[in-house]
């Protein structure tokens, strides 16, 4: 692993694939016990989760359905700001259990929207699996169910993260360098 630029930031080596491939099977077992006769729905949130849903869903070995959404946010009309929306859900998941795969919750503020967003369509429960969590920075009172690594709050790239829409390819986790 070496340093590597992207537009204007530098970043440097932080997570291997090999651990990041570890802590992704345990994550995986811890599901596979726990939500073995739940027959869940994986929604995994895009774009960031994809190689993290990929790597995770291989080691899940329960009937399961998996399905992919994105979410866009735009400036409604009325006094309420920002609305969130979810695109791309076309399955029935009333009285579902919901595994949302999220690849980092940070400030929690788009996980608490999507969890709003599902309990209204009256899921019977709702677990969340995200591969990073930034504990520091994490201002929700929503229990994450499965956590792959928790990181400081830094910026990371890699592994389905991105800086300004680039290094989502990379295998293993690079942090901004430290001036
Ligand atoms: P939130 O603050 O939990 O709402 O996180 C919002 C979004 O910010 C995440 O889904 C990521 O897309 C992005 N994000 C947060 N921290 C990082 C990071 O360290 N690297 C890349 N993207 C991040
Ligand atoms: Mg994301």
């Amino acid at each position: 692993m070496q340093r590597v630029t992207l537009k204007d930031k530098t970043f440097v080596p932080y997570i291997t694939a090999d651990k990041i491939a570890e802590s992704v099977r345990l994550m995986a077992q811890k599901i596979n016990t726990d939500l073995a006769s739940d027959m869940p729905l994986f929604l995994v949130v895009l774009n960031g989760s994809f190689m993290f849903a990929a790597d995770l869903l291989k080691e899940v070995t329960i009937p399961c359905e998996i399905s992919f959404i994105k979410l866009a946010s735009y400036h409604g009309t009325s006094s309420t700001g920002t609305v969130t929306e979810m695109i791309g859900l076309t399955e029935e998941i009333k009285g579902r259990t919901i595994v949302v795969v999220e690849d980092i919750v940070d400030t929690g503020v788009t996980l608490e929207k999507l969890m709003t967003l599902l309990i209204k369509k009256e899921v019977k429960q709702v677990k969340v699996a995200s591969f990073l969590l930034k504990p520091e920075a994490y201002t929700k009172a929503m229990v994450v169910d499965y956590v792959g690594m928790e990181i400081p709050n830094e910026f990371v790239v890699g592994y389905g993260l991105d800086y300004d829409g680039l290094g989502r390819n990379m295998k293993e986790i690079y942090v901004l360098e430290k001036k």
